[in-house]
């Protein structure tokens, strides 16, 4: 009985730790821009807040199919980070639940703009242009074409030298597949994706690898957005961040409210908490190098201005709608996925 009574005691005692310790509850994560920042935003906010944070990373396709597949009874409650057309199409499906944080007035207009579009289902945290990162070591040692523009990315000294990722799993890839299409219209840009396709090592899983494995020596172009680029120049390694010739698209990092999230007060708190302008500013000790959306945030002396690229008029409207999401990775999946090296 004695025994019994202890054990009693032992386990209320744990419980009130585990109670004193998460006081403030729990917020359920997923994070879809690169896992350092992603890790630095989930401690501070712990830190500043006491409230637990489960956080996974996962890319910003893998995270649209996820909330999609559990709408009816959603693990996650807020969703951060990750390119903004998964979030438009996860606002146009009902899956995200609209929120006026009042924070939005001080956000810059293409924030502001991506939020009025999708009923406040979604809203901007982030920017930052496609392009693409090369290593200048491997372009002098192997002699490739310097890719400056999308066309250059044909060239045959590139093959076997570029790696992209799969725009079905990846945000950035998506965005690269719409950017082209836009840029030379659909069939042309499908005809250049099937050339293209010669001179692809990898599709990879997430956005950033493929200038990673660039940075390693692996291959010589990832194409990326152009942040991820420079935050592996400021690592040290011998990467030059590109804006095509031609002109590209861009991004709108995006964060959305899970539909049926059962820590709602603290998604609440996360939202209005990431829009300000002193965490945003913290993110370049992450070396992420957006445009971030407080008008009050510091950016970055190292991220690439929107007015010295060449940019196209990102149809966001168009390219986050899921139908269009459809039926352009279906046919990426048939024409290209399918003939992948
Ligand atoms: C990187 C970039 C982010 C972008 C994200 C998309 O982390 O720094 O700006 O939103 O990639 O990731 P994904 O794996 O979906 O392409």
């Amino acid at each position: 009985m004695r025994t019994f009574f202890m054990k009693l005691a032992l386990i209320a005692g744990i419980s009130t730790m585990a109670f004193s310790a998460h006081a403030n509850g729990n917020l359920n994560l997923i994070c879809s821009a690169d896992v350092v920042i992603c890790e630095q935003l989930k401690g501070m906010f712990e830190k500043e807040t006491g409230i637990q944070v489960n956080m996974v990373r996962l890319s910003s396709g893998e995270t649209y199919a996820k909330v999609r597949a559990e709408a009816r009874n959603p693990k996650t409650d807020i969703w951060w980070g990750g390119t903004g057309d998964p979030h438009l199409q996860a606002a146009n499906e009902g899956l995200t639940l609209e929120y006026k944080s009042p924070m939005l007035d001080q956000l810059q207009d293409w924030a502001l703009k991506q939020a009025e579009s999708a009923g406040y289902k979604t809203v901007g945290v982030y920017a930052g242009a496609l392009g693409w990162g090369y290593n200048t070591d491997l372009q002098k040692q192997k002699n490739f074409k310097e890719p400056l523009c999308w066309a250059d990315l044909l060239d045959p000294s590139l093959k076997g030298e570029i790696q992209m990722a799969n725009p079905n799993s990846s945000g950035t890839a998506y965005t690269a597949l719409a950017t082209l299409v836009q840029l030379m219209g659909e069939d042309k840009a499908f005809e250049y994706l099937a050339k293209l396709n010669d001179n692809v090592s990898q599709y990879t899983k997430s956005g950033s690898a493929p200038v990673k494995s660039a940075a390693r020596g692996e291959n010589g172009v990832g194409v990326v957005f152009m942040h991820d680029a420079v935050s592996m120049t400021a690592e040290g390694f011998p990467i030059k961040p590109v804006a095509p010739c031609e002109g590209t698209g861009y991004e709108i990092g995006s964060m959305s409210i899970i539909k049926g999230a059962k820590n709602l007060e603290n998604a609440k708190k996360f939202y209005d908490w990431a829009l300000k302008a002193e965490v945003q500013s913290t993110m370049k000790d992450a070396k992420s190098f957006q445009l971030p959306s407080n008008k009050n945030a510091e950016v970055p002396k190292e991220s690439p201005r929107f007015e010295d690229i060449k940019l196209i008029d990102y149809d966001f409207i168009t390219y986050g709608d899921p139908q269009k999401r459809k039926q352009l990775l279906e046919r990426w999946d048939k024409e290209i996925g399918a003939k992948a090296n």
